[in-house]
């Protein structure tokens, strides 16, 4: 099978510099849900005609293909002259034997299951469309069927009365035996309302030629949903948000409210997961059995334990965090954070690329960067390794049951030995012996008869 994505339309309604099709959804572009989708078919050839945008569009496009190895191709449109132009664009490349599905850029959210069902209904040799009822089908172009045959499809725009009253729409997806598609796109003509090019019109020529014309409809109307403006993006972004939430309760996942919660990514979930309103999950996030994620998280590429808990207001990205440990409020664990076991990271800590094992505390006010944690520490309040010199970056090495007195700075490079006692407000400049207590503060003392300055009178 050939696809043709259509893309080369200028989106102006979206108001924006960004081409319409590179808008993202749920965090990726609208086109880029298109092709993921369509890939999923397997086809022999994937044609992205464009248009509008300058090289933005294949730019992605190349990006895409050579991350995913899918082999995809591109042909620009210019000048855009309709959509029976566009898919003109695609002849030279597509595969003549097998039948060509044709997709719209801007229509993020069909199925392949639905794609599937119209393929299997056109065959070899149908043309099959994929239609749907709508209450409102203002501004689409109506099938127009004669003793429940399909005969034609009529544009809004050239429609008499009668056909605006027709409720079935064309969604503008289509299976087509491709040999006749190039001898009939060869023949169409923009002898219409608006001068352009329409692919509709080979419905008409399919009749006139005895090629049979079927259809099949999506499981719902927002699979054909298209996006024109800013207004129909956020829409179709909630509703994708709240197919992906509902994908989540059934297979078990608590959400305090499936209306607030954003998933731009893929969210693996273990069983008796939790999570509470207001968070955002980007790339890959996995949360094991029984994590527990509070409000208004952020957690972007990473790995829960099971057990954990990612307690209000966490910003997490690029980390793993072990098994039953316990995270923020309010912590930030930066690219590079690896939590063993157990680990409490408490409210405004911040961890970046460090390895931090079993049963260790961080928990109120402390950078910690570039550092290797054993097991059983306890990193004070205001605790700040001190990892860059403003050129170099070094690491720090605290090693198991360590104890880092409040307010102390860690000059790396430099190690606190297994066991040592750092004593509040330690400058450590040199390696802290294993055991011991080292202070760096001077000694405490206190002035015998001073006195408060008094203000002077003038
Ligand atoms: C088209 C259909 C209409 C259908 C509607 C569904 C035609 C003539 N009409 O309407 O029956 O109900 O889609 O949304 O086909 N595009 C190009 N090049 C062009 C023109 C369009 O690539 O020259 C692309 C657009 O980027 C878009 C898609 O084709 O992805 C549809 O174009 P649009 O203008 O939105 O649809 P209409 O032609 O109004
Ligand atoms: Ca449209």
């Amino acid at each position: 099978m050939n696809v043709v994505i259509l893309a080369a339309g200028m989106g102006k309604r979206m108001q924006s510099a960004l081409p319409k099709v590179l808008h993202p959804l749920a965090g990726k572009p609208l086109l880029q849900h298109v092709i993921d989708t369509a890939s999923s078919l397997k086809p022999s050839k994937l044609c992205v005609i464009y248009g509008h945008g300058g090289a933005a569009v294949p730019e992605m496009v190349s990006r895409l293909a050579e991350s995913t190895g899918i082999a995809i191709d591109t042909a620009l449109q210019e000048p855009q002259l309709g959509t029976g132009h566009a898919v003109m664009q695609a002849v030279p490349q597509i595969d003549e034997s097998a039948p060509t599905l044709v997709l719209y850029g801007d229509v993020p959210l069909t199925t392949a299951a639905s794609l599937r069902r119209l393929v299997e209904a056109a065959g070899s040799d149908k043309l099959a469309i994929l239609t749907v009822e709508q209450a409102n089908p203002f501004g689409l172009g109506r099938i127009v069927r004669e003793n429940g045959q399909i005969v034609r499809i009529v544009e809004e725009k050239d429609a008499s009365e009668a056909e605006r009253a027709i409720r079935e729409i064309n969604s503008g997806i289509m299976v087509i035996p491709t040999r006749r598609l190039k001898a009939w796109l060869e023949s169409l003509s923009n002898n219409n309302a608006q001068g352009e090019y329409y692919l509709t019109d080979i419905v008409a020529k399919a009749v006139a030629e005895g090629v049979p014309v079927v259809s099949a409809q999506p499981a719902a109307e927002w699979e054909v949903a298209g996006v024109n403006s800013k207004v129909q993006l956020a829409e179709l972004e909630r509703r994708h948000q709240l197919n992906i939430a509902t994908a989540l309760l059934e297979q078990g996942v608590t959400l305090m409210d499936p209306a607030r919660i954003d998933v731009r990514g893929e969210l693996v979930c273990g069983r008796d997961v939790v999570i509470d309103v207001g968070c955002v999950f980007e790339g890959r996030v996995e949360l094991a059995d029984g994590v527990k994620v509070g409000p208004h998280c952020v957690l972007v590429d990473v790995r829960i334990g099971a057990g954990a808990q990612i307690k209000p207001f966490c910003h997490l990205e690029d980390a793993v965090v072990g098994d039953k440990s316990q995270i923020g409020p309010y912590a930030r664990l930066r690219p590079g954070t690896e939590l063993g076991e157990d680990v409490h990271v408490g409210n405004f800590v911040e961890i970046k690329n460090s390895q931090v094992a079993a049963h260790s505390k961080a928990n109120h006010l402390a950078y910690v960067g570039d550092a290797t944690v054993g097991s059983r520490v306890n990193i004070g309040a205001g605790t700040i390794t001190c990892n860059y010199d403003g050129a170099n970056k070094f690491r720090t090495v605290i090693e198991d049951d360590a104890f880092i007195g409040s307010d102390s700075q860690l000059v790396a490079p430099v190690t606190v030995g297994k066991g040592a006692t750092l004593g509040a407000g330690t400058t450590l400049t040199k390696d802290a012996p294993a055991g011991k207590l080292t202070i760096s503060r001077p000694k405490q003392l206190s002035i015998e008869g001073w006195k408060r300055p008094v203000k002077v009178k003038k």
